[in-house]
C-alpha cells in the first residue's frame, strides 16, 4: 500500500470516528442525561451543542468525501469491488440526511429557541434524534460493508 493511500485511509477513518463517535455520544450519553431538564434549559443547550457538533460533522463529511473519492479511484474506480460502491452510496445517503438535519431541521431549533417556542423546539430536536438514529444504523452498516470489501 503506498503512502498516499495510507494517509487517505487514516484521514478517512478519522472522519468516520468523529462522525459516528459524536452521534453515539449525543444519542446514548447526552440525550438521556438531559432528559429530565426543563425545556427552557434543555433546548438552548441542544442548540449550542448542535451548533458545535455540526461544524465537526461538516468537516468530517468533507474529509470522508475527498479521501473516499481518492481511495475509490485508487481501488479501481468503476471496477472497484461492489462493497466499495455500496459504501460510497450509503455514505452519500448519510451525507444527504446530515445536510437535511443541518440546513432544514437545525434552523427550526434556532428559531424556536429565539422565540422561546418550546413545543416547536422539542419537536425539531425529536426529528434530529430520529434522523441521527437512521444515520447511526447506516453508519454501522457502512462500516460492515467496508470490512466486507476486504474479503472480495
Ligand atoms: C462518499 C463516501 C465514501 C467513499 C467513496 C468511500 C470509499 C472508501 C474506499 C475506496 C476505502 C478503501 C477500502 C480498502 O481499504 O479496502 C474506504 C475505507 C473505509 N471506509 Fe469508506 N467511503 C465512503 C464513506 C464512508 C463512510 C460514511 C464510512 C463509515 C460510516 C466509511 C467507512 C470506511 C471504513 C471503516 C474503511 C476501512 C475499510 C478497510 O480498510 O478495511 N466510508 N472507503
Amino acid at each position: 500500500m503506498n503512502k498516499a493511500i495510507e494517509a487517505a485511509l487514516f484521514l478517512h477513518l478519522l472522519g468516520v470516528a468523529v462522525w459516528i463517535g459524536g452521534m453515539v455520544f449525543a444519542h446514548f450519553c447526552l440525550r438521556p442525561a438531559l432528559g429530565d431538564l426543563a425545556p427552557q434549559l434543555r433546548l438552548p443547550l441542544w442548540e449550542s451543542v448542535f451548533a458545535r457538533f455540526f461544524n465537526w460533522v461538516a468537516a468530517a463529511v468533507i474529509v470522508i468525501l475527498l479521501t473516499g473519492g481518492f481511495l475509490l479511484v485508487e481501488f479501481g474506480g468503476a471496477h472497484a469491488a461492489w462493497p466499495l460502491h455500496a459504501m460510497a452510496g450509503l455514505g452519500i445517503v448519510m451525507m444527504l440526511i446530515f445536510g437535511h438535519i443541518r440546513f432544514a431541521v437545525f434552523p427550526r431549533i434556532r428559531r424556536a429557541v429565539q422565540a422561546q417556542n418550546w413545543p416547536d423546539g422539542a419537536r425539531a430536536v425529536g426529528t434530529v434524534r430520529r434522523l441521527v438514529v437512521i444515520n447511526l444504523v447506516l453508519g454501522v452498516v457502512t462500516i460492515g460493508t467496508a470490512v466486507l470489501s476486504r474479503g472480495i
